[in-house]
């Protein structure tokens, strides 16, 4: 059966290549400016990746009127605006962000402020509040996780109210994604783990998602496929380039997928435990993804099914629930092989959530802007019982 109606659109170009953040002066071209603003975090900065890039701009003959390197982990409103008023003061022409979310996020929201001037939060939060073309946006990711490179959203904590703020416009997708996997190399397993599966729960969110178009499913199943085979690969040996690049691209697809499909109650839950207790959006989303496939089991178990081969389990002559549940098995199974590594968390109670905030994630679970796309609705008694089960 096929959707009502869907709609299929992304500007942003895509290139890869090992070695190409340093020279992709080809692909800046077509954009027609020759002033960047650097956007960073102090980490990516001391590693020595963001000036990789500057030189390779520079000597390209790009001017670079100036670098914000001070991104916290979570994009932060009063950041974006100190981030916008230095850009615009350099008299940059466009922004390259060179970074995981936070970063990027931080640049998108900042190119808002940058072109179109006006308060973040009051003109611009909530979706469709742009009118016409951004100023140039170029990204180079340094993790495989977010997929915000090529994605209409930006996530901005507020923290006077403690929530994660969504914005989302087509005019925030970047105009040009390079993608390089020697950027991602310094990564730490930990790291490497919980952005990809911050990646692997996009794709299986926008899997079964009720605003899933045929499009999208290409490349949520082309993501799943990707990181089942590399995701420990990269999680053990970080020099592995071919492991990388793979969930480099997977992190884009999914990006693709869910900018489409939206996600749903899985990401619902982590953005509420990463506002009120701060878990990092990547290990919220690697504990609850089980659980969340368990929450929306009935309503999806067909979809569930035709996952499970592709995330390597034996299917023949099992029913649509069994196929499901093998889903679900393996995803624990994956999590349970990286938590052995060391590389991740299994439980809401080791991630420094207490008990008797469950009930407060669950509301907010339901209030979160991803229950319009859950395949089941989102009830908050229902949600914490299985909050309870991951805790
Ligand atoms: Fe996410």
């Amino acid at each position: 059966m096929l959707p009502e109606f869907f709609e299929f659109y992304n500007s942003t170009r895509v290139v890869y290549g090992s070695g190409i953040a340093s020279d992709f002066k080809a692909e800046l071209d077509f954009l027609g400016i020759g002033k960047y603003f650097i956007v960073s975090d102090r980490i990516i900065s001391d590693l020595g990746l963001t000036k990789k890039v500057v030189d390779g701009l520079t000597s390209a003959g790009i001017e670079v009127t100036g670098e914000f390197l001070d991104v916290p982990q979570d994009s932060e409103v009063n950041t974006v605006n100190a981030c916008a008023d230095q850009a615009k003061t350099s008299g940059a022409e466009g922004l390259v962000a060179i970074g995981g979310g936070s970063v990027i996020d931080t640049a998108k929201a900042a190119n808002i402020l940058i072109s179109e001037g006006g308060d973040l939060v009051e003109d611009y939060s909530g979706a469709h509040t742009l009118t016409r073309p951004l100023k140039p946006l170029v990204v180079i990711p340094t993790t495989a996780g977010t997929g915000s490179e090529v994605t209409q959203v930006a996530v901005v904590y507020d923290k006077d109210n403690k929530v994660k703020m969504p914005f989302t416009d087509k005019f925030l997708l970047p105009s040009l994604a390079v993608l390089d996997p020697e950027m991602t190399l310094s990564l730490p397993p930990k790291l490497t783990a919980s952005t990809a599966m911050d990646a692997l729960t996009h794709a299986v969110e926008a899997y079964v998602d009720l605003q899933w178009s045929p499009f999208s499913d290409t490349f949520a199943i082309g993501t799943v496929e990707l990181i089942f085979k590399n995701i420990v690969q990269a999680t053990k040996n970080g020099e592995d380039l071919e492991a990388r690049g793979s969930l480099l691209i997977a992190s884009n697809m999914a990006g693709i997928a869910f900018s489409h499909s939206m996600v749903g109650c899985v990401h619902g839950m982590a953005h509420a435990v990463g506002g009120i207790f701060r878990v990092p959006h990547g290990v919220a989303n690697a504990i609850l993804l089980p659980y969340g496939m368990e929450y929306n089991f009935e309503e999806v178990k067909d979809k569930l099914a035709k996952l499970a081969p592709i995330m390597g389990e034996e299917v023949s002559g099992l029913s649509a629930d069994d196929a499901a549940r093998k889903a679900i098995e393996a995803v624990r199974k994956l999590n349970g092989t990286l938590n052995e590594m060391g590389a991740l968390p299994l439980r809401l109670r080791e991630v420094g959530v207490s008990e008797d905030g469950l009930p407060e994630i669950a509301e907010a679970t339901v209030m979160d802007g991803t229950s319009f796309y859950n395949p089941r609705e989102v009830v908050a008694e229902e949600i914490l019982a299985h909050l309870k089960n991951a805790y």
